[in-house]
């Protein structure tokens, strides 16, 4: 069947183009099921499920309690909601068995970032809004539009009887945006639970539009918060201005030290263990469709970019680690003026680990700097936060040709492999029992990520039931 598709779709060329596609009972099950879909999806996205702020606790578990009806709904025969107290809930699922069958283990999370500056938003954030084909909404595509497309396909996938053509095991959790500790227990204490002939994380974006991707790297992250003390309580600027010891000026020419104006992380041994790309994968990045002017203009959208000059800037996002501040608290900040020496500041910083670093060394290095550069006045404390190691994907397994076909048959072309400055802190332990980890999925470059007006474009979801219901499909029928 031949499909006409937008000039948006195909970057790069002008006036309509036409491609192949077969058309398997998948690309109509969304057609057929579109108001209905777009229903539950919106039921889903209407739910706050922000991890990371105590007052949304609620809601994390209303999100896994929808997840986990809707999984019910589907004929799993294993539904459950596991965890420690004190975290959010892990929906674990088994769908029905299929004897001789391979199973893949389907991970996905919950949980969205908080959706401030609330200003900037057109439409509520937990309101969800069709705009332009758009679906905007904290969550719409990182990730719970992406963990609905995987319920989809499942859905779509089973036979006239209900039988689904592989066997499925579904993870999503619900505090990837903020570390995933209860997951990580649960996973120490349980590894058989990552028994899998392949596991599943869609929670990603394509190349660009009609380009899906497949992920053969995450940047790692350490999280820190970073503690300056001088004082015993605040004083009068006037009166002891001059004299005494200032945390927040303390703090910043800290915090200026450990980055050069060139963008080289001053923290000794950090590169130490950061892996050049090879030849073959920096060569196959500039075949990317990645404009440096249009990257700057329509994604960063600020004057210049920064950073290692001496590096491309798919180097700098892919494969160099990054120092970031996040914030600044203490001191006085109110409306108004007041002339005060504070006597305590705060810093949240990160840092972005590339392949092989390794999260618990990198805490060590900071650490020690800070030591080194801590003056006498002050006293300097680091809390590490979060963190997960970098990974590296091999997609040499079989598996990630299934993955291939299936994009090329319904979207017109195959997953190219790139890597991503992003982190997905599971996915180390995911992959720990040897089953190959297919990083994959359904959102677009522009979906504008843990920043104001999240949207999927609904094309893509409708895309992506029919991509991984082949999928199944196809894993399924594997020989
Ligand atoms: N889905 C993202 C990660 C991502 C996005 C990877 C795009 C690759 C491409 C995930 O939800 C995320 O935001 N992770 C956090 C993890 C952190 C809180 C430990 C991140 O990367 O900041
Ligand atoms: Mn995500
Ligand atoms: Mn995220």
């Amino acid at each position: 069947m031949l499909i006409e598709i937008d000039r948006w779709l195909s970057p790069g060329r002008g006036g309509k183009i036409w491609r192949m596609t077969t058309t398997t009972g998948f690309t109509d099950f969304a057609e057929r099921h579109r108001a209905r879909l777009l229903a539950e999806l919106t039921e889903f996205l209407t739910i706050p499920s922000v991890s990371t702020l105590p007052e949304h606790a609620a809601d994390c578990r209303t999100a896994a309690k929808w997840v986990a009806g809707h999984l019910k709904e589907l004929g799993c025969p294993t539904v459950k909601m596991l965890g420690d107290r004190g975290g959010h809930p892990i929906v674990w699922a088994e769908g029905p068995r299929v004897p001789g069958r391979p199973t893949v283990l389907v991970y996905g999370h919950y949980d969205v970032q908080p959706p401030d500056p609330i200003d900037e938003w057109h439409s509520p954030p937990f309101t969800p809004t069709v705009v332009d084909g758009r679906l905007v909404a904290r969550g719409a595509s990182d990730d719970k539009g992406q963990v609905y497309c995987l319920l989809k396909a499942f859905e779509a996938s089973r036979g006239p009887d209900g039988r689904p053509p592989l066997n499925i095991r579904f993870l999503i959790e619900g505090e990837e945006e903020s570390g995933s500790k209860t997951l990580t227990n649960l996973l120490a204490k349980e590894p058989e639970r990552t028994r899998a002939d392949a596991v599943l994380v869609c929670d990603v974006p394509y190349v660009a539009p009609g380009w899906p991707a497949v992920y053969t790297a995450l940047r790692g992250m350490c999280y820190a918060e970073i503690t300056v003390r001088t004082l015993a309580s605040d004083l009068h600027s006037g009166l002891y201005g001059g004299a005494a010891p200032n945390a927040h000026e303390t703090l910043v020419r800290l915090l200026s030290q450990l980055k050069g104006p060139n963008g080289r992380i001053r923290i000794e041994g950090l590169y130490d263990d950061v892996q050049r790309p090879s030849r073959a994968e920096l060569a196959a990045w500039k075949r990317l469709p990645f404009r440096e002017r249009k990257f700057l203009r329509d994604e960063i959208r600020a004057k210049a970019l920064t950073g290692v000059q001496r590096a491309s800037v798919l180097e700098r996002l892919w494969a160099l680690p990054t120092f970031e501040i996040h914030g600044i608290a203490g001191g006085f900040t109110g409306t108004g003026a007041k002339t005060v020496i504070p006597a305590q500041a705060t810093a949240k910083v990160s840092l972005r680990l590339v392949p092989n670093q390794k999260e618990k060394k990198v805490q060590r290095l900071v650490a020690s700097q800070l030591k080194r550069l801590a003056p006498k006045w002050a006293d300097v404390r680091v809390r590490f936060v979060h963190g997960a190691d970098p990974i590296q994907v091999d997609t040499s397994p079989p598996v990630f040709t299934l993955v291939d076909q299936a994009f090329r048959e319904v979207v017109g072309r195959g997953a190219t492999p790139i890597r991503s400055g992003g982190s997905i802190p599971i996915v180390p332990a995911l992959g720990r029992s040897g089953a190959p980890v297919v990083l994959t999925g359904i959102g677009l470059p522009d979906d504008g990520l843990h920043a104001p007006n999240e949207k999927l474009t609904l094309q893509q979801l409708w895309d992506g039931i029919a991509v991984f219901a082949r999928l199944f499909e196809l894993v399924g029928s594997d020989e």
